[in-house]
């Protein structure tokens, strides 16, 4: 069973055949830092953006920094450890490849951004000194830390816990705080600002889209096998960690709008957030609690555009690298 307290090793017969060509997806969307150019941004940083938008992308900036690796950590320690099938457990080798390419992107984004050495330390400190950031890095610790001590899940309770831990970071960490910076990036896209950002955003989105799915996957596949665990005291508790992910965003979202940015609000980040939160409640095998529609239109073109754009830029590098063909890769809705 998936969480049984054991090392399950053996691939045949294999018993959860789903994890292993989610795996088999994620390999064919291998990326380098080497691809992206962040030299454009360079000079729109220095020439084009105003103050109120320096002050969004220096955030966005402060919270890049850190978070992938927060998530790496979580994965290690947590989904790692206590979800037995070596199926999932190669998906997650390429994950946590993912999200190393994502702080290796990040670093990039920082050094290029971030010419001053000052404000670069302070980029990697703000988890701990700029609050809207700190609040977002807190919710992750608190659900990282409730599950520090839990070596086996040997109970009802303990396997309870853990599946608030996985859900938390896919819905909440992943599937909220991460969706919400894309928001940003893709709003300065729309407005021809930072196409280097925008690049790697493209990629990052898309793996980030994979390891949500797939963490998805393994919530329903826990749902089968242990149905007593989603209790409605559960799915209680997931809704107001929902709640809280959102208020935590829209902490951050004050932060960043705090100087006012024309076409941005924390009105329609609010109702953007909570029309995400839908979609992860459905993925959760839940109802819809806010019924928000998706109040930005350059995020609805996100959905259905990357994947094109990103395969015609690169098919040909895909098939000669990968074997990889167009309609072989598997995305969740959001693609
Ligand atoms: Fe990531
Ligand atoms: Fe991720």
């Amino acid at each position: 069973m998936l969480l049984s307290p054991e090392l399950n090793l053996t691939l045949r017969p294999m018993q959860y055949p789903q994890f292993f060509k989610l795996y088999k997806d994620s390999i064919k969307n291998i990326w380098t830092t080497e691809e992206i150019d962040f030299s454009i941004d360079y000079e729109h940083l220095r020439d084009k953006l105003n103050p109120k938008e320096a002050h969004l992308v220096k955030r966005l900036v402060a919270f890049f920094a850190t978070a992938d690796n927060l998530v790496a950590h979580n994965l290690v320690l947590n989904f790692y450890k206590h979800i037995n099938s070596p199926e999932y457990r190669m998906f997650l080798g390429k994950q946590l490849f993912d999200e190393m390419l994502h702080v290796e992107t990040y670093l990039l984004l920082v050094d290029n951004y971030l010419p001053d050495l000052a404000e670069r330390s302070e980029a990697f400190d703000a988890y701990k000194n700029i609050p809207s950031v700190k609040l977002k890095a807190d919710f992750c610790f608190k659900y990282m830390d409730s599950i520090n001590n839990l070596d086996r899940l040997s109970s009802t309770q303990k396997r309870q816990q853990f599946v608030e831990n996985l859900i938390c970071f896919a819905s909440c960490v992943e599937g909220l705080f991460f969706f919400g910076s894309f928001a940003y990036v893709y709003f300065l896209r729309n407005k021809g600002l930072l196409p280097g950002l925008a690049t790697a955003t493209n990629w990052v989105f898309r793996d980030e889209t994979m390891h949500i799915e797939a963490a998805m996957q393994a919530i329903q596949a826990i749902r089968n096998e242990y149905p007593e665990l989603f209790t409605k005291e559960l799915e209680e508790r997931v809704e107001a960690m929902i709640e809280e992910a959102i208020e935590v965003e829209m902490a951050f979202c004050e932060d960043v709008l705090t100087f006012g940015v024309s076409g941005l609000s924390p009105k329609l980040m609010k109702e953007y957030l909570c029309y995400c939160a839908d979609q992860r409640l459905v993925q959760l095998g839940m109802n819809k609690k806010y019924f928000a529609k998706n109040p930005f239109p350059f995020m609805v073109l996100q959905d259905v555009q990357p994947l094109t754009n990103f395969f015609e830029k690169r098919v040909t590098e895909y098939q000669k690298g990968f074997g990889a063909s167009k309609e072989s890769v598997v995305f969740n809705e959001s693609f």
